[in-house]
């Protein structure tokens, strides 16, 4: 059936994987869930009693006044644990250290330069954050205010992060790869009142100037009070009188024991910006007490922890699963984190095993775009190295395709580790559909199946679930503890999002399909999402970037198959005037760049003399999409291409 004469909403399926790896015995005899008797037992427990289920979680949460209701769901409006008080840091932190657990290794920490290490207990990471939390708090941060955190990935981000959560300042992490332009769009949509960054971050030997890029976005946020700029790179930096001050001058004299705030279970912990189908990212809004037990349970359920382990999630802070899986869900479980600053590739592309050697983690949580760059760098920098400290291997970000998952399997997993493929999205707060290793059999591609408390289905445009089978569009049917709870500032735009298209269900905006055994594929976005290299960008702000530069009249982005990245952005250009050059092309890039980070940067760039376009003046990009991946010869895509005659010769009714 081709795409046009499907109902709207359903996707044709061409992908089959028969393959199947049942958990190894050995892992299932020692695993929380062991067997799937015992998952479908949670399963259903917490489908049919929400409230008995997570009430009975959250009971170890180290609440400082008791909640009074488990769940008030007013769709889309969900308040879990009502009325209860309790810090996001404390459960990371204050309460290992009373369960006597201070002297456990917390985090691991890598630096990019080669040699250097650094390690901190509870005990001492408790320290830190406490001494930050004093120093914010001698700032005037207060409770709900914003902080702005732009940094590289190191102990002090992490610190950062709980620092403010300690004082209720709702932190927004800014990925350092970003534009000055977007950290000051960030500032501005959420009032930030201040910004913790560092003078530079390293990456692949160079520095990035991150305060440097910091000082251009604060010109144009005008709500921004305070700059805490941490000694990373040494690189020369200027500190403005009365607004900035160093890190280390801000925790100097400060107290160790700084006391958390009590803070509503629906206070807002923190903001994520994330791409939509429009030019302007969403702040992705996520809460203190439903946030903190999903990311901790599912990091118990998922990654298997125990006491022994050693996590590294390669993930940047950045990120969602920065978030998730690096700061708060391993640290509520009271996990040992591995961190590692910088680039897979620095200073050669076999720096990840050489960690691996050295510091022995148990678990390693990658994206499948890094999976694939280890393949491409080719077994020299693996052959030899000791990955026998491995027991589970985790991915993230996108769908992975079947080879990489069985290489990850055979070469890094040793065929001894089990892969959890994880489906999940900024908005979802953390895991919802995942294997559970020691008792889901694993299909190379599939997430498989959905986590106890997470209940989805798959339905077409009117809604009705689709038959089995058959792809449709991905929705949840009842509330989770970690789901989003708003987009900051603009109610409308997330009940218009996320629960308008299918009333009362929560829209992923993926299509997915189940097939014969209730295994989960995803399918791909059903909006103007990309996914390049794990990251989520707006073809819309791309677009926006791009016609923001004095040359451009138009432009229209796509994505096209990237064997490494997944996805690639292609752009077709319509110019204001003159003949388009190779110099062009280079200063577009760098004005994406500027506009908005170094990922989002075309990999390809077609100047077109007009975009093909339906009657109704709409962009027909499914045509371009082609053209992008090279399905339509077009010639010589460095001259001006009349695409019209493409769109005339496919008719142009879109
Ligand atoms: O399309 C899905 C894809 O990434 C999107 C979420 O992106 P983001 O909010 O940036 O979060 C990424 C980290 C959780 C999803 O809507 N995606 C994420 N994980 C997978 C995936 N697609 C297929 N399989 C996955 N395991």
């Amino acid at each position: 059936m081709s795409e046009v004469q499907r109902p709207a909403g359903t996707v044709a399926s061409v992908m089959t994987e028969e393959r199947m790896f049942p958990p190894p015995a050995e892992f299932s005899a020692r695993a929380r869930i062991g067997s799937l008797e015992d998952y479908r037992r949670l399963y259903d427990a917490a489908k049919n009693d929400p409230e008995g289920f997570w009430g009975e979680r959250a009971a170890a949460l180290p609440w400082t006044t008791p909640y009074t209701k488990v769940l008030d769901w007013h769709p889309p409006a969900a308040k879990w644990f009502v009325g209860g008080r309790l810090n996001a840091s404390a459960a990371c932190l204050d309460r290992h250290l009373a369960a006597g657990k201070g002297e456990k290794t917390a985090l691991v920490w890598v630096g990019e330069p080669t040699g250097e290490r650094r390690e901190y207990t509870y005990r001492q990471l408790h320290a830190e954050v406490c001494r930050v939390a004093a120093g914010l708090r001698k700032l005037g941060i207060k409770p709900g205010e914003v902080v702005s955190i732009y940094m590289p990935m190191t102990p002090e981000l992490v610190i950062a992060m709980l620092a403010c959560a300690r004082i209720g300042a709702v932190h927004s992490v800014i990925f350092g790869g970003f534009s000055s332009e977007a950290i000051a769009d960030r500032n501005q949509d959420a009032g930030a009142v201040a910004v913790i960054t560092a003078d530079g971050g390293w990456r692949r030997g160079s520095s990035l100037p991150l305060k440097k890029n910091v000082d251009i976005a604060v010109e144009k946020s005008p709500t921004v009070r305070h700059v805490v700029v941490l000694k990373r790179t040494g690189q020369a930096v200027e500190m403005v009188a009365g607004r900035d001050i160093w890190w280390h001058d801000l925790i100097e004299g400060m107290p160790t024991d700084t006391a958390p705030e009590p803070m509503d279970s629906e206070a807002p912990l923190f903001i994520l910006y994330t791409s939509g189908s429009t030019g302007k990212p969403k702040g992705i809004k996520h809460t203190t007490a439903g946030y903190v037990l999903w990311a901790q349970t599912t990091s118990e359920w998922v990654f298997d922890l125990r006491d022994d382990d050693l996590f590294w999630c390669t993930a940047d802070c950045g990120w969602i699963t920065g978030h998730s899986y690096v700061t708060y869900g391993p640290l509520a479980a009271g996990a040992s984190l591995l961190i590692y600053e910088g680039a897979p590739n620095a200073p050669h592309e076999g720096r990840f095993w050489e960690i691996i050697e050295a510091e022995k983690p148990t678990i390693f949580y990658t994206a499948p775009t890094a999976i694939r760059s280890f393949m491409k760098w080719g077994m020299e920098h693996i052959e030899g190295r000791d990955l026998s400290s491995l027991r589970l291997l985790g991915t993230v970000g996108e769908g992975i395709n079947p080879e990489a998952w069985i290489w990850y399997h055979e070469v890094i997993g040793g065929k001894r580790c089990p892969i959890v493929d994880t489906w999940w999205q900024t908005e979802t707060g953390g895991i919802m559909m995942s294997p559970l290793p020691g008792c889901t059999p694993t299909k190379p591609g599939s997430c498989t199946l959905p986590l106890p408390g997470v209940v989805p289905e798959i339905v077409d445009a009117a809604g009705a679930p689709v038959t089995p089978g058959h792809g449709g569009w991905l929705v949840m049917t009842q509330p989770w503890p970690g789901m989003l709870r708003g987009i900051w500032g603009d109610d409308e735009r997330f009940v218009e999002t996320y629960w308008s298209k299918v009333p009362g269900k929560y829209l992923a905006g993926d299509n997915a399909r189940q097939d014969k055994d209730g295994y989960y594929w995803i399918m791909g976005r059903i909006d103007d999402v990309l996914n390049v290299a794990g990251h989520r960008l707006s073809t819309i702000e791309i677009e926006s970037a791009l016609v923001s530069h004095p040359s451009v009249a138009e432009a229209a982005a796509v994505g096209r198959p990237h064997d490494v990245k997944g996805e690639a952005v292609a752009v077709f250009v319509t110019l204001r005037g003159g003949v388009p050059t190779d110099g062009l092309k280079d200063a577009l890039r760098k004005h994406v760049r500027q506009q908005i980070g170094a990922l989002a940067a075309p990999d390809d760039i077609h100047f077109a003399a007009t975009l093909p376009k339906t009657r109704s003046g709409k962009i027909m990009r499914r045509l371009l999409r082609d053209i992008a991946a090279g399905r339509e010869t077009v010639g010589d895509t460095t001259t001006l291409e009349d695409y019209t005659v493409l769109a005339t010769l496919r008719g142009n009714d879109e």
